[in-house]
């Protein structure tokens, strides 16, 4: 960034880039033509919360109220997936929220492999950007990014080492719990992980913010109950 007439402390500087990388990327989504899913979109969803947030959820792709919208989880399952991060004690406000396909598959069916393909970048230089500590995934394809094996039933609630300081946290789609008693009691449980982590997040990330050693007990490879990062693994 230039800057002529005065000096700006180097954090300021840092967050200006970043917010105009983002509003850059929004916009290049917004207009995206890389997959056939922009030919049945009314909006494409890049994602909203904090741009600085510890925690991001992926969830799968936007449906029918959010293509009408431009913004994620705003619908049924959005809603539920509101309500049970507020259970937790977090807020929706402080999280960042997208999904691994920007636009809206047509009927809701699940997104093919040359769609999350052309445009797994966008979340690649979200995550870059954004550098949560955390991932949150939300459903299959979402959860296949960053566990590549295994069905759902199995992983979620799993906490995997994905690499350079992130955690990532298996979850069910809000819209399958919604739909299955015993999934929704999964659902609230896994998420209840949430609050731990991102306190063990804040703590590396202070600590890394002085320069010092990562203190026990905060997220790293060692951690005994961080399954290791497999091929998979970032
Ligand atoms: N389902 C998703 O996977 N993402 C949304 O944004 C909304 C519903
Ligand atoms: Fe572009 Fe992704 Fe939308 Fe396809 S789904 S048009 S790659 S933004």
């Amino acid at each position: 960034m230039s800057s002529d007439d005065h000096t700006v402390p180097t954090e300021s500087n840092a967050d200006a880039a970043r917010e105009a990388a983002l509003a850059a990327l929004n916009a290049e989504v917004r207009d995206c033509r890389r997959c056939p899913l922009a030919t049945t979109r009314t909006h494409a969803v890049p994602g909203e919360g904090d741009h600085g947030a510890v925690v991001m959820f992926v969830g799968e792709g936007p449906g029918f109220e959010e293509d009408r919208q431009g913004r994620p989880f705003v619908g049924r399952s959005g809603q539920y997936l509101t309500s049970v991060i507020e259970e937790v004690g977090l807020r929706r406000a402080d999280v960042f929220i997208t999904n691994v396909v920007k636009c809206r598959p047509p009927n809701n069916r699940d997104p093919l492999p040359a769609e999350l393909t052309a445009c797994d970048g966008y979340l690649e230089r979200q995550i870059e950007l954004i550098n949560p500590r955390i991932i949150v995934t939300l459903g299959r394809f979402s959860m296949r990014r960053w566990f590549p094996d295994g069905s759902i039933t199995r992983i979620h609630g799993q906490i995997r080492n994905i690499g350079r300081g992130r955690v990532a946290l298996a979850l069910f789609h809000p819209a399958a719990a919604l739909r299955n008693p015993t999934w929704q009691t999964d659902f609230a449980r896994d998420m209840a992980k949430l609050p731990a982590l991102i306190d063990r997040a804040k703590r590396a990330n202070e600590a890394a913010s002085r320069g010092d050693a990562l203190p026990a007990g905060v997220p790293h490879p060692g951690d005994p109950d961080y399954a290791p990062a497999g091929d998979g693994g970032e």
